[in-house]
Order: C-alpha cells, then structure tokens, then sequence
C-alpha cells in the first residue's frame, strides 16, 4: 500500500513547537511537504515569548531530511506567517490553525482580560491566518485548512466560558469557510482533539495521558487535508485516543404553531413534547433548511431550488 503523500505542498501549522502542533509538523515533513513551523512560545496561558521552540522542531526536521522554517509571530499576525511559506517555499496548500492557550477561571471571577486574550489567540488568530491565506487558495483553486475546536466549545465545561465560547466560534467559522470555498476546491474541517500535551498534563493523570499521544490525531487531520479529500468539507470531529468520530447538528421534530394571535406562551407549552422530539431528527446543513419548515411566502429565497448565494453578503433572488 502506498503511504499519503504531501510532496510539494506547504504546510504552515501554527503552534507547532509542542504537543499536537509538533506532532503535526513532523508527520507531514516526513510524508514530504514543506513545513511552516509557526510558535510565539508562550506559557500555557500565554505569558512569554521565545523562538526555541518553534527552532527545536525545525531543527528535528531538518535533521530527518526534512524542510522546515520557523516563524515566531503571534497568529494575530496572520499575515506575516503566511508570507513566510511564501517566501520559503513560494506557495501555501495546507493552513493547520493550532496555536492556543488556556486562561482557566470560573466565570464569576472573570475578567475582561482572561476573555480578550483567549478570544484573540483562538478566533483572531485563526481568522488572520485563513484571510491571509485565502487569496492564495482561491488563485492556486486549491486550499486545505483544518481549524481546531474542543469538547469544552462543543459542550461546555467549568471554568473555560473564554475558551468555549472561542473554540464553537471555530466551529461555525469552518462552516462557513467551507460553504465559500467549495468553487475554489478551498476545503475545511475542524477537529475537538484530546491529547497528552502541557494543556492537559495538569488536569489529567498520567496514566490517562499516556494513552492520549499526539501523535493518534495527525492521521484524522493528513486525511482531511489531503489532495484525495474532495468532499469531505465543513466537518466536526472527535479524535483522540485512538477513537475518531463526525458530529453533526441535530433538530427535534419541532411544533409549527398558527402565527396569529393563538402563538401565545401556552401555545408553546402545549407542544413542549414536540418541541423536544428527537425519535425522527433531522440533520440540518445550512440556515435556509429552518425555513422549509414554513408556509410557502415565507421561505428564504435560497429555499428555494436553484438560488444562489451572490456572495456579496446576501442571498441573490434567482
Ligand atoms: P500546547 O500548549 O502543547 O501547544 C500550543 C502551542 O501554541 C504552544 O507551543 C504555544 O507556544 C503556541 N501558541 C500559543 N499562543 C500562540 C500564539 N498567539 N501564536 C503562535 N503560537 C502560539 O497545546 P496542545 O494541547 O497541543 O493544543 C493544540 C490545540 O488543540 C489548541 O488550540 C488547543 O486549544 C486544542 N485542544 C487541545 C486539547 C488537548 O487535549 N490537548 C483539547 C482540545 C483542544
């Protein structure tokens, strides 16, 4: 069986001189690519700057056969990281938006700056480096990113109202990154990893953590973002341990009341059981699916067979 190959190809992962980061790194310059290797080296929680760790991984790859570049730039410059495989290497194929620190507090004591940084590593930052490398992407018609979400955003979980509300952002950010870059066959997933890394060494015991190695989650992400997948796009998936599963968003059966003066509260109350009926979902794609629950003169016009969007921030009535 041959091997998946990346020959040719940039990657810049961002984060990448430490735990899943790293692994990525060294996966893909070993199958071949050229490696961006982007990490401002900071604390787990965000304190610090150095370029050692971005330069051990370089080094390791460098030492292997391998190609590889650091770059030492927050993921708030998005840009100056993608100028970087562009000077390189003369192209970008593949965006692993990874980079992220955690600031842990439960919400009462938290403050405006344990929010603002969190939300400017994890939501800035992927979005300065997909918008950098967009309009190479959508030139070259070929672009893969995978944008990285977490447990904690897809369910919540005590202590990281920061770091959720950032993290399903990535989520819903993927979505849309997927919907505009499907002509520009510009593909894009996002993964809620688990793995042994500095993150997690202090909220888990080691022997869990020995069975969570980074190094189970790149086999997801080198599927996802090869040149083979061309449909797979606008994905959520669990990975880790081993184990890797899709999510998917999933509505109940729903009531449709009267819109007229009967839409009262106790209207609501008396299909509560409707409301909560999930023995038939449906598994909805898009923001028009809701509307073809209505009367006909209120769908959307991308409803309807044959609109599309224009692209220009509305849908076009076709
Ligand atoms: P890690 O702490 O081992 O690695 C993160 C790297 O990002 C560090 O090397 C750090 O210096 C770098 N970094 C932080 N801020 C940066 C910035 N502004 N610009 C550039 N680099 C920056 O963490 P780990 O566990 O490898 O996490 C990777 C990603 O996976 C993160 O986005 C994290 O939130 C996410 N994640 C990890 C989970 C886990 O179980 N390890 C669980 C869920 C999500």
């Amino acid at each position: 069986m041959s091997e998946l190959r990346f020959d040719n190809q940039t990657v810049v992962v961002t984060g990448a001189g430490g735990g899943l980061g790293k692994a990525y790194a060294l996966f893909f310059a070993s199958r071949g690519a050229n490696v961006v290797v982007n990490d401002l080296g900071v604390s787990h929680s965000g304190e610090g700057k150095s370029g050692k760790a971005a330069d051990v991984v370089v080094e390791e790859i460098r030492a292997a056969g391998g190609k590889a570049v650091a770059n030492y730039d927050s993921v708030e410059n998005g840009e100056a990281i993608i100028e970087t495989a562009i000077k390189a290497f003369g192209r970008i194929d593949i965006l692993l938006n990874n980079a992220g620190i955690l600031r842990d507090i439960s919400f009462k004591n938290m403050k405006d700056s344990d929010w603002d940084l969190i939300n400017t590593v994890h939501t800035y930052g992927a979005y300065k480096c997909a918008r950098a490398a967009w309009p190479h992407f959508r030139k070259q018609k070929y672009g893969r990113v995978i944008n990285t979400a977490s447990a904690a955003g897809l369910f919540g979980s005590f202590g990281q109202a920061n770091y959720s509300a950032a993290k399903l952002g990535q989520v819903g950010f993927t979505e849309t990154l997927a919907k505009e870059g499907a002509k520009y066959n510009i593909i894009a997933n996002v993964i809620a990893p688990i793995a042994a890394s500095r993150m997690t060494a202090t909220v888990m015991p080691p022997d869990v953590l020995e069975n969570l190695k980074p190094d189970w989650v790149v086999p997801l992400v080198a599927t996802l973002v090869h040149s083979s997948n061309t449909t797979e796009t606008g994905g959520i998936y669990e990975v880790g341990g081993g184990h890797v599963a899709k999510l998917r968003w999933e509505r109940a059966k729903g009531a449709l009341l009267k819109t007229d003066d009967s839409l009262t509260p106790g209207a609501i109350a008396r299909k509560w059981s409707d409301v909560n009926d999930f023995s038939k979902p449906e598994y909805p794609t898009g923001p028009a699916d809701f509307m073809a629950f209505l009367e006909d003169g209120v769908k959307m016009p991308s409803a309807q067979p044959g609109a599309e969007p224009d692209f220009k921030g509305r849908v076009a009535l076709v």
